[in-house]
């Protein structure tokens, strides 16, 4: 530090911390009886904020008389006890390989309570769920023709969905995954009635994944996957549900006040008015050019009042056309909404408990 400059406080950021939570974290000689008799740093869950959790997104749907899907999206925890828990509770699970799909089975989740998204979907994969009879989310024409050709194999149909991307936003971003929605109602509507191979395919729904926390994103998304099931319903196409992903987002922080009084500091300090509050004065995203403070932390919105069902809320009672909410369009339209939040339904349900071995 400079001679100088001001010496602030170090930001404090008080978390969130369910009541089990901190009762075991105090039980200091437990935690070391634990750590020492599996001789590993142990991670401890508890089911029932699980189950709080999901209960959260169910209950706007009661309330709305919503049909709502909830697939819990095991990448965000490899744990078997959520799938175990997401069994128990009735839910879906969103899968993401081989592994996760296994997993699924072997714990007697139902092939109808199972969803596969994952990003790479190879030939071993595809035949097992094809052989399961797990719905796949298809993400490309290579997949299609891959999936044709597993299907001939084991002379199978099976349920798919498709990903679909290329969405009309304010500021457009190109999506990674899935097809323009342009070249998905063409596949719709002409390959998989004329191509002889794609006749296994049994269509379902569509299914996209948005980065971000964009409430404004997924409304204008899943609007427009409305539209396009319309646009579809007219040519006899059905379309059962509409899967809007994950990244609902969790609130992690007890106090705005904080929240916002890092953000001051954190400017400060990369700007060289105080001291260092993030390692080596990471700026977190902005950029300290001449003097002046360039864009804004790009950092999760740690403190945040639109959590889990607020924001699921936010995005389903969005405008549709004027006269409806997006709610009232599915409903009218009987397509179920389908969710795969992952973090979300984690939120409080667990600790990772270590032995400090040193300090530097
Ligand atoms: C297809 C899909 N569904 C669900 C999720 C889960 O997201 P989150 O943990 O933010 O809810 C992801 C995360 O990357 C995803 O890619």
């Amino acid at each position: 530090m400079k001679i100088g400059q001001p010496t602030l406080p170090a930001p404090i950021l008080t978390p969130i911390i369910k009541p089990w939570i901190s009762a075991l974290v105090t039980d200091k000689v437990k935690l070391s009886e634990l750590v020492t008799k599996y001789d590993s740093p142990i991670n401890i869950y508890n089911k029932s904020e699980f189950h709080h959790n999901i209960q959260t997104f169910q209950n706007l749907a009661n309330e709305l008389e919503l049909d709502l899907g909830v697939f819990f999206a095991r990448k965000a925890n490899k744990s078997k006890t959520f799938v175990t828990e997401a069994k128990a509770a009735g839910i879906g699970v969103d899968t993401a390989s081989y592994q996760e799909v296994k997993d699924c089975l072997d714990e007697g989740l139902p092939a109808d309570q199972i969803v596969l998204t994952a990003a790479i979907k190879n030939r071993k994969l595809l035949s097992f769920a094809v052989q399961n009879e797990v719905l796949i989310v298809l993400d490309n024409r290579d997949e299609l023709d891959l999936l044709a050709q597993v299907c001939d194999e084991q002379n199978k149909s099976c349920r798919v969905a498709l990903r679909i991307s290329g969405f009309l936003f304010e500021d457009a971003r190109p999506t990674r995954f899935g097809f323009v929605m342009e070249e998905a109602y063409e596949l719709l509507t002409q390959d998989f009635i004329e191509k002889e191979a794609y006749s296994p395919f049994q269509f379902q729904g569509f299914h996209f994944h948005i980065n971000g926390y964009s409430i404004k994103e997924r409304s204008t998304a899943l609007t427009q996957a409305i539209q396009l099931s319309d646009q579809l319903q007219e040519k006899d196409i059905e379309v059962k549900f509409i899967d809007i992903g994950g990244g609902f987002l969790i609130n992690y922080l007890e106090h705005k006040s904080e929240w916002e009084a890092f953000h001051e500091q954190l400017i400060k300090s990369v700007s060289k008015k105080a001291e260092p509050i993030t390692f080596q004065n990471d700026p977190l995203g902005m950029l300290y050019h001449q003097g002046e403070i360039i864009g804004k932390p790009k950092v999760y919105p740690y403190y945040n009042e639109c959590a889990k069902d607020v924001f699921l809320r936010k995005i389903v009672e969005s405008n549709f056309d004027g006269e409806t909410k997006i709610f009232e369009a599915l409903k009218s339209r009987g397509i179920q909404l389908r969710i795969e939040p992952g973090r979300s339904l984690l939120d409080q349900s667990g600790i990772t408990v270590a032995e400090v071995v040193f300090r530097k």
